[in-house]
């Protein structure tokens, strides 16, 4: 670990590199989709008492793990548990970002795709079965979408080459504040359509009826995969805080901010979509199939906003994409480079090659190789299913039961409250450590088991 620590600059770097982590495809096509699914206003309430118990004390077990140590997973597996037993689940944390890196680099491939065809004005007047069969043509195809997830990986790889501070914090710090403008001018727009009260209604309106075991467990999956959690992108990112930055005041940040996003993105696709009277969805299925044709029925208002709305929307949707997959980029890399010590140019071009390899049959999963699955999966939702469902929590668990059972509580204290020096941290750390070490380790447990079993 000798001659680094590159720091972020500021509070507003943390904050941007961690939001832009969590901000992601998530929060586009499975947040809206989830919430109106599944009691609209009432889930948001759901969701965000799953962030507060649950997600957040894991954001800032992470984090505290992250600063202390100033290592990665592996690193704090090795040093907490020498004898070795445990070097599997360090494995294991290193796998998901893996597994994340290459199939979401599909997509963040895809957004590139139809962020050139809204340049290209590709969306002008396309029908609904047009816009469903070209997104079929191409994500089916061999050789486009490969393509597009090489361009998409270099991209990310150039980023995370470039350093902390040159490279992720200023990327973050301008992606970010353009993607909320971005996402503010889609939602005016889209709140102006005919019709548009009806996703209004569809996201926001309450129905605590629709709320039981599994919408619950369902809310908890989604906090944990919207804020990265469990994978070791908040705890690498958190050893470039410096020591006076605020462990609760980035967390409780990041939260505000990914979820207001998610609901900026729900307020920004339902409305157009009932406005069109389509039924809503989720996934590729709303992103690239639904929406193409949405926009292109806009042409006929308006041919400038016809053109200008997917244009703004596949940029948003691109940025998002790319800030994540920066993160997950990093945690690879810095295991490569500071624990097995390869050199930067190795350890960059080794991720690159490992995401875009495992990349291809996850893309091909789409085309020929969609009849090929295991346990019912294609390749491509067996790489999803594992990771949020599994790989996740395990990295979760491990992380807070290393805070709450491997650190000194004083340790823990002092990174909590920046050496005794911030009060509102000094006030709740006592229930929060007692939270971390007795409650937290159960309840993932128990989300873990019932993803298992139910
Ligand atoms: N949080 C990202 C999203 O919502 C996905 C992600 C998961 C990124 C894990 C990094 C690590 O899309």
């Amino acid at each position: 670990m000798k001659g680094k620590k590159e720091q972020f600059s500021n509070r507003f770097a943390v904050i941007a590199a961690m939001a832009g982590s969590a901000i992601g495809l998530g929060n586009i096509w499975r947040f809206p989709y989830m919430v109106g699914e599944n009691g609209g206003g009432a889930f948001v309430i759901v969701y965000l008492i799953c962030s507060v118990f649950l997600a957040l004390p894991c954001f800032f077990s992470e984090a505290i793990l992250g600063r202390h140590s100033g290592t990665g997973i592996m690193g704090i597996v090795k040093s907490k548990f020498p004898e070795g037993k445990l070097n599997f689940l360090g494995v294991l944390c290193i796998l998901s970002p893996v597994l994340i890196l290459s199939f979401y680099s599909i997509v963040g491939g895809w957004s590139l795709e139809y962020l050139v065809k809204a340049i290209a004005g590709d969306f002008n007047s396309m029908s609904e079965t047009e816009s469903v069969r070209v997104f079929n043509d191409y994500s089916s195809s061999v050789w486009r979408p490969i393509l597009t997830h090489f361009v998409f990986l270099t991209t990310t790889a150039v980023v995370v080459s470039l350093g902390v501070k040159k490279g992720i914090e200023k990327f973050n710090k301008i992606i970010m504040p353009v993607l909320f403008v971005l996402m503010v001018l889609i939602v005016v727009f889209s709140m102006s359509l005919p019709g548009a009260e009806a996703g209004l209604s569809y996201i926001l309106k309450p129905d605590f009826s629709k709320i039981d075991a599994d919408v619950i467990c369902d809310a908890l999956g989604q906090s944990f995969f919207s804020l990265s959690l469990g994978m070791g992108t908040i705890l690498v990112y958190s050893t470039f805080m410096k020591k006076s930055e605020s462990i609760i005041g980035s967390g409780v940040l990041t939260v505000v901010f990914d979820t207001a996003f998610a609901i900026l993105a729900g307020l920004a696709i339902m409305p157009a979509v009932f406005s069109a009277g389509i039924g809503p969805s989720s996934g590729p299925g709303l992103v690239y199939e639904t929406l193409p044709y949405i926009f292109s029925s806009m042409g006929t208002v308006s041919p400038t906003v016809g053109y200008l709305v997917p244009l703004l929307f596949f940029l948003a949707v691109l940025m998002a994409a790319l800030t994540s997959e920066i993160s997950m980029f990093e945690v690879i890399y810095e295991y490569l480079r500071y624990d097995r010590l390869y050199s930067k140019k190795k350890a960059i071009l080794t991720v690159f090659l490992i995401g875009f390899l495992i990349g291809i049959p996850c893309s091909m999963s789409f085309g020929v190789l969609k009849g090929f699955t295991l346990w019912g999966l294609t390749l491509f939702d067996l790489a999803d299913f594992t990771t949020s469902n599994f790989l996740m929590f395990i990295g979760s668990l491990l992380f807070c039961m290393i805070v709450g059972w491997k650190m000194k509580k004083e340790e823990v204290y002092m990174e909590i409250t920046n050496n005794g020096e911030k009060k509102f941290a000094k006030l709740i750390f006592k229930p929060l450590y007692l939270w971390i070490r007795y409650v937290l380790p159960f309840g993932i447990i128990i989300i873990f088991l019932t993803n298992l079993f139910v």
